[in-house]
């Protein structure tokens, strides 16, 4: 089966093609300029610009893969969480363009794309597996028991990993979006100088972020920031994050007795992150798996995956046009056959 995938939850309009038996086939990604002078998303600016990209975007990947609409057996979409005005710009391509090809559509959870992001790599972890979500949005341990069989192990009480980040950049004086560019001038710092605080790290597998920011806050307050001590307040923050992220994973895979760990989502293109994870992993005798670094942050591939994955199985959407700003990735199930449950 090849399916079309459109993502736009957020600032970043991401359209590919994957292909159940030759993988992925072309994929393009346009990720939003609009909002940096805002400092933030604003979610009506995302809305216009996938309005504009989607069908150029959708054009190119099939000239890319030298394919025509015909060539598609199934559309999926980000179905949620997400803006809904940006999501509803997807969905609404993706069911008109349902219509007019006469092939099914799927809508996706945009956290389940993550999840499954690493399927699209050259050595996929088989399930079961522990995976590690970290976005801009999101700091969850879930156990993966089969596609749509997840629970919930633990979860950030406040602040997202990623948020933590882009809060942090800001503080420094780092252009939006923050991550990235922390990460960047962290490689300079020495992550020693600042000891942060690593709350929860002892107990559970919760997180909490918001008493780490508070305290670089309290820092800034304090010193004057020239340039060594912003790549060292950068280092030594990324340091307790990255501290804080191993230790409930690697309790996660000891409490649930899994031996496979997945990092997705934006934070997981952390390169600390990633190298530190697999070092430990070869130590310790657990196997880490990542999408590249383009998949871990928002991208079509992804949900182009997902989507196969359901419309496979038999899911389906009717016609009309539903998005969820909020949707809790347990709420989901194993691939429902519509179909055989309408007859
Ligand atoms: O998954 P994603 O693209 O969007 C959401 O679904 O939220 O994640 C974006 C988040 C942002 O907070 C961004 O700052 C963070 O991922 N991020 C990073 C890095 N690259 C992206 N955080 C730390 N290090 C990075 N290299
Ligand atoms: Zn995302």
């Amino acid at each position: 089966m090849r399916v079309l995938g459109i993502e736009t939850s957020c600032d970043e309009t991401g359209i590919a093609i994957y292909d159940s038996k030759d993988g992925l086939l072309a994929h393009h990604l346009f990720s939003q300029k609009t909002h940096s002078e805002y400092g933030g998303v604003v979610p009506e600016l995302a809305s216009r610009d996938h309005v504009r990209k989607v069908l150029p975007m959708i054009e190119a990947v099939l000239n890319e893969a030298g394919l025509s609409a015909k060539d598609i057996h199934g559309i999926a979409y980000t179905a949620g969480p997400g803006l809904v005005g940006a999501l509803l710009v997807g969905a609404v391509f993706a069911q008109s363009l349902s219509f007019a090809w006469q092939c099914p559509a799927v809508g996706v959870h945009h956290m389940e794309g993550h999840l499954l992001a690493p399927m699209l790599e050259a050595n996929p972890p088989d399930f079961p597996f522990v995976a590690l979500l970290v976005s801009g949005g999101h700091s969850q341990l879930i156990e993966v028991k089969q596609l749509g069989e997840y629970t919930l192990l633990g979860e950030s009480l406040d602040d997202a990993a990623g948020e933590a980040f882009d809060k942090t950049a800001k503080l420094l004086g780092l252009p939006y979006p923050g991550g990235p560019h922390l990460a960047k001038i962290a490689t300079k710092g020495n992550p020693t100088r600042f000891t942060f605080p690593r709350p929860l790290l002892e107990k559970g597998l919760d997180f909490s972020f918001s008493g780490l920011k508070t305290a670089v806050v309290n820092t800034v307050a304090k010193i004057s920031l020239d340039e060594q001590t912003i790549a060292d307040l950068a280092a030594s923050f990324e340091q307790a994050v990255i501290d804080t992220l191993i230790a409930k994973s690697v309790r996660a895979l000891n409490m649930t007795g899994m031996k496979q760990l997945v990092i997705a989502g934006g934070v997981g293109a952390n390169l600390k992150l990633r190298t530190t994870l697999s070092l430990l992993g070869e130590e310790q005798g657990f196997k880490v798996f990542y999408p590249r670094p383009l998949f871990c942050t928002d991208n079509g591939a992804m949900i182009a995956y997902a989507g196969c994955q359901r419309l496979i199985a038999g899911e389906r959407e009717d016609l009309s046009i539903h998005v969820r700003a909020r949707w809790p990735l347990t709420a989901l199930q194993p691939p429902q056959n519509t179909r055989v449950i309408l007859i």
